[in-house]
């Protein structure tokens, strides 16, 4: 009988096995440009996270489904999670730690403080994110719109009427 015999091709010799090269990315975050070596497939959360040390970005579920690493590009809410770095080349990101200015809190930050909007904290961050990308939006919203327009955010202390009131507050209805 013949015995079958296989050539191992080292990694390094077989461009197929080789590891991608690490790509420039240029992402402007919080008004700062920052430009990284990453891997493809990097997610813009982990950009944030992990090499540029913004951790108040928090990661959930890593699956678009619980909202907790929601920032703002260009202005519009997304989930950092699903999307990667490569794909935000140039874009400007907004992160929690990004909102205050001068030392003074975000009308957002202080309505989620002013109607203790939070128990653990975990998911502030991206409800707060998440927010501002609504309010950006403009468009005047009833209660049960904002619980609809929200919902991509899950909060597992159940602070939902707090942070409804919340958002209320910083739409200025009360
Ligand atoms: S961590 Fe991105 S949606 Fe949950
Ligand atoms: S405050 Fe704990 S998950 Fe929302």
């Amino acid at each position: 009988m013949t015995q079958l015999q296989t050539t191992e091709v080292p990694a390094a010799k077989n461009p197929s096995l080789a590891p991608p090269d690490k790509l420039a990315v240029t992402l402007i975050v919080n008004g700062v440009e920052q430009t990284l070596r990453l891997a493809p497939w990097t997610t813009l959360l982990d950009a944030l996270r992990d090499h540029l040390n913004l951790t108040g970005t928090k990661k959930g579920c890593d699956h678009g489904q619980c909202g907790a690493c929601t920032v703002l590009v260009e202005g519009r809410r997304i989930n950092s999670c699903l999307t990667f770095a490569v794909m935000q080349d140039g874009a400007r990101i907004t992160t929690i730690e990004g909102l205050a200015r001068n030392g003074v809190l975000h009308p957002l930050q202080q309505a989620f403080t002013d109607h203790d909007a939070f128990q653990c904290g975990y998911c502030t961050p991206g409800q707060i994110c998440s927010a501002a990308g609504l309010l950006a939006e403009g468009k005047p919203l009833t209660r049960d719109e904002i619980r609809e327009a929200m919902s991509g955010n899950i909060c597992r202390c159940g602070a939902y009427p707090n942070i409804v009131a919340a958002i209320e507050q910083a739409m200025g209805r009360t």
